[in-house]
């Protein structure tokens, strides 16, 4: 046991945080989540930590995704099988063209608290406080709405739940078998990428006959059948956080239970802050978003405290700048990691640096930015001799509007048709697949010259 407590945070300045007017209904809500089971167990958070080893080698690739922010409203089974898919089928694409085993985290089953550009938000005239997740505030511009309520504090842990629990059941149930390759595809993605994605399904399907056929079976056929699924999310409302975290019986150290993994967003990073000091004290695997101010010692700095032992699979460093910008800002965090001899995984997060207002007046983000930035990404590592580890995004299997391009291009116009998400833009599952077969070939030409510098 540490000396560190779930509770320590307290002491410490904190920002994004909403204030509770009514302290005794806030104190009920974090004394009943505390009595409540964790979401996820240690071993788990412990599995991914070593995948997540085995990504800042190299070894295996991570696709993490989901939604911007999940909603009360939009929670449907409908919802969470189509994100669960569109991830399969890009994991699909990935370890395909790769050749690598892909990691698949899910923002989802706890991604609703999020931090915010202002305080306040202006609408015809009139100005109330933002929007800051479901688990926080309502969506609905009233006053009344906007008013922080713990007790969605309770209907968020319950969301997560059972998100939670139809992921399981997906995962192992035999929906995620790989015999189900062809399955996956949705009905609504007739375009090219599609098409590709039927094409690599029938060279899987054409592997998969001619291992069984050899007589493949037992634990490496198993293996075929079902998936690791993990879940993640912003910890940025520490009193939710806190409330789920226990002591792990096994090990006496501390676990977050609301999730597997859990990240400190770019706006949450003070190393003196509230959130760097919960997410010292947990076991779980943690992210840290590196934006454009991000100083090569504010990097040392955090993997100091983050990350003391030097664990791999221990953080995961998520490289958010804006495309045009990463060779400008990747290069010295890369450089301070080599320096301390830290371990880490990279992973590209091409949405965050990204966001525009459209002339219709949607938050949107570019295809082509998103696209650019991944390629940057790559192209810096390969520069630097480092290793690009996986992407981290948002996106949905809806056949959303809200994101500009692709190839079945959205434009400005289509925007306002099916603008569903509650806070960011996400890709709909046609560019998600777009972007995943980018990826593939980033990754393949990667292995191709890495390949050939062993030959010579
Ligand atoms: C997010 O991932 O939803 C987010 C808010 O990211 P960032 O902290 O990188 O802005
Ligand atoms: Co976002």
């Amino acid at each position: 046991m540490t000396d560190w407590h779930k509770s320590d945070w307290r002491k410490l300045p904190r920002v994004q945080m909403p204030e509770y007017i009514n302290a005794g209904k806030l104190n009920a809500v974090e004394a009943r989540l505390a009595s409540y089971p964790p979401l996820v167990f240690a071993g788990e958070a412990r599995r991914l930590k070593a995948l997540l080893g085995k990504v800042s080698t190299g070894e295996a690739f991570l696709l993490q995704g989901g939604d911007c922010a999940e909603s009360f409203s939009a929670f449907s089974a409908d919802n969470i099988r189509d994100t669960f898919k569109v991830m399969l089928q890009m994991a699909m694409v990935l370890t395909y063209g790769a050749k690598v085993p892909v990691v698949k985290v899910g923002r989802m089953a706890g991604q609703f608290a999020k931090p915010r550009s202002a305080p306040t938000e202006v609408l015809a005239g009139q100005e109330l406080p933002s929007y800051r997740g479901d688990i926080i505030n309502g969506f609905d511009f009233t006053p009344e709405a906007r008013i922080p309520d713990p007790e969605r504090m309770l209907q968020a842990y319950l969301q997560a739940a059972a998100t939670l629990n139809l992921l399981r059941a997906f995962s192992t149930g035999g929906y995620a078998d790989v015999h189900k390759v062809h399955a996956w595809t949705l009905g609504f993605t007739g375009a090219p990428e599609a098409e590709k994605y039927r094409e690599m399904a029938n060279r899987i399907s054409d592997t998969l006959d001619f291992i069984e056929a050899a007589g493949v079976r037992g634990e490496a056929a198993h293996t075929l059948q079902t998936v690791e699924f993990f879940t993640s999310h912003e910890a940025l409302l520490l009193e939710y956080e806190e409330a789920l975290t226990r002591v792990d019986s096994t090990t006496g150290q501390w676990l977050a239970g609301s999730g597997h993994m859990v990240w400190i967003g770019d706006r949450t990073r003070q190393p003196d802050g509230a959130h760097v000091e919960y997410a010292r004290g947990v076991q779980n695997p943690i992210g840290l978003k590196c934006g454009p101010s991000m100083t090569s010692g504010h990097l040392k700095a955090l993997m100091a405290k983050l990350n003391p032992k030097n664990e791999a699979g221990r953080l995961t460093l998520i490289a958010r700048f804006g495309a045009g910008t990463v060779a400008e800002h990747l290069p010295r965090l890369i450089r301070a990691v080599q320096e301390e001899g830290a371990n880490v995984a990279w992973v590209c997060d091409p949405m965050h640096g990204n966001t525009i207002k459209s002339k219709s007046g949607y938050k949107t983000r570019p295809f082509d930015s998103v696209l650019r930035e991944v390629r940057e990404f790559f192209a810096v590592h390969n520069g630097e001799g480092s290793i690009p580890g996986g992407v981290h995004f948002e996106m949905t299997g809806s056949d959303v509007t809200e994101c500009t391009g692709g190839v079945r291009a959205v434009t400005d116009e289509d925007l306002s048709s099916r603008y569903h998400t509650a806070c960011d833009p996400r890709l709909n599952a046609s560019q998600s697949l777009e972007l995943a077969f980018l990826v593939a070939e980033e990754l393949s030409s990667r292995r191709k010259v890495l390949q050939q510098a062993e030959a010579v």
